[in-house]
């Protein structure tokens, strides 16, 4: 086979078979083919895209191009969870413990941040000591004792979409759908999940930004999910404002131990109660919907899922203290009020933009050798929709000296846009697909 005619085929339209994706795949992994000739194909792929057959092989190839995560010595039903990205998401941190309480075990494998979203790792890395370097047999055992553990991914995992994704970032081809399906499937087959969960966002702040893209991105999932043998669920959900109020790493982990302890009811835990549902759900830890969500109310309301998440700390090396005295946390030693400059109510606020303050602050990475310091961010006090009058405040900023407050604050106020009128919000989750059809087993 000749890459030459594998891209001058997908550019004129055709189909690739399973033969010419493997070999492509395995090709490239290997070195084989220059990342020249890969770049020329991923922009084919992007303006040709790829039908169902093709997007399942090129999963498939992908995934087979390195280790997979057995977890067969995990008793149970194992879960795994992704978003597609977004501002302010701590929902790992909320979800993971709720579901564990509940009797169905997360093996979660999770990644750094890099640019305006955060990572999970980061976040986690709050709490004094805590790791999320492990060996697979001591991240199984963790799965099986505590319910749950959070652990990095290993490069030995699909390195075929380690070098893909690392080229469609520098060549404009990271928004093609059958690559984006293929770039997460094969890292959540690999992590061996009997239940997948998908938070596809949508909206301003996402990759998806339009509905329509969503879900079709949410469908051609679950259905490359469920021909692999998996059980899928999509959940779209809206990334027009930042996911809860908080945006930083302590003070996200702040935001989350709140959720846990049953303080919080923002998009957040509607959020955390929908994914956990589905969840339960196909795990067959509950027989419907309604049953699903009594059990996760109560994993919240009986403290469970609090004391579930101070023993995944304990377990991964982390002081839990602070799980019960959030005050331990790491805290940025300056505080700014951001005041309203108009009345009104707000119609929106711009996601990529509150995730770039906090980056600024300190609290992203511009590039991946960055550190992050973990106490910046900011807080919102007000959300799309509420009314606020001039000069109120719109939000807090948590920085390190006085000027970069005073910086952050005059940019996070531009992130918001505030009019006259009363804003609907639209709902936030917008739909949840599933696919029925099931077929071979990965
Ligand atoms: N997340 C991934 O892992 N891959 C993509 O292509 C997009 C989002």
């Amino acid at each position: 086979m000749r890459m030459t005619d594998l891209i001058q085929k997908k550019r004129d339209g055709g189909a690739l078979t399973r033969e010419e994706i493997r070999w492509m795949i395995g090709g490239y992994t290997q070195g084989d083919i220059p990342d020249y000739q890969m770049s020329a194909m991923a922009m084919a792929i992007y303006f040709r895209g790829m039908d169902m057959d093709e997007t399942y092989e090129l999963t498939m190839a992908m995934l087979d191009s390195g280790d997979r995560i057995d977890l067969s010595a995990v008793s149970g039903i194992k879960a795994d969870k992704h978003s597609t990205g977004g501002v302010g998401d701590k929902t790992s941190l909320v979800l993971c413990p709720m579901v564990a309480a509940c009797g169905v075990k997360m093996a979660k494998l999770s990644g750094r941040g890099l640019g305006h979203t955060g990572g999970t790792i980061d976040k986690l890395e709050s709490f004094p000591g805590f790791s999320t370097a492990m060996e697979e047999d001591a991240f199984l055992r963790q799965v099986d004792r505590v319910g749950f553990a959070i652990a990095g991914q290993t490069a030995q995992l699909c390195p075929a979409d380690k070098k893909l994704y690392a080229l469609r970032d520098v060549t404009a081809t990271v928004a093609s759908m059958p690559l984006i399906v293929s770039s997460i499937l094969c890292k959540k087959l690999a992590a061996g999940a009997d239940v997948i969960v998908l938070d596809v966002k949508c909206g301003s702040g996402a990759f998806m930004q339009t509905e329509q893209d969503a879900f079709g991105l949410a469908q051609a999932l679950t259905q490359v999910g469920r021909r692999a043998g998996r059980k899928v669920v999509a959940v779209v959900t809206d990334m027009d404002e930042p996911l809860g109020n908080a945006v930083g790493n302590a003070l996200e982990v702040k935001e989350a131990l709140a959720a846990l302890r049953g303080e919080y009811r923002g998009d957040l835990m509607d959020l955390c109660l929908t994914l956990g549902t589905q969840i339960l759900r196909e795990g067959g830890a509950a027989k419907d919907d309604a049953e699903a969500r009594a059990m996760l109310e109560n994993a919240i309301s009986s403290g469970a899922a609090l004391e579930k998440f101070a023993q995944f700390v304990r377990a991964q090396g982390g002081d839990a203290a602070a799980v019960y005295e959030p005050s331990l946390l790491p805290e940025a030693p300056v505080k700014l009020e951001v005041p309203a400059p108009v009345g009104g109510y707000v119609k929106r606020i711009h996601a990529e933009g509150v995730g770039l303050v906090s980056m600024r602050l300190g609290g992203g990475r511009a590039s991946k050798e960055d550190s992050v310091d973990l106490a910046v961010g900011v807080v919102l006090a007000k959300k799309v929709g509420d009314a606020v009058a001039a000069g109120e405040s719109l939000g807090w900023v948590h920085a390190r000296t006085a000027e970069a407050a005073r910086q952050a604050a005059e940019q996070l106020a531009a992130c918001y846009e505030i009019g006259p009128e009363p804003v609907e919000r639209a709902p936030f989750i917008k739909g949840v697909v599933r696919c029925a059809q099931e077929g071979a087993t990965a």
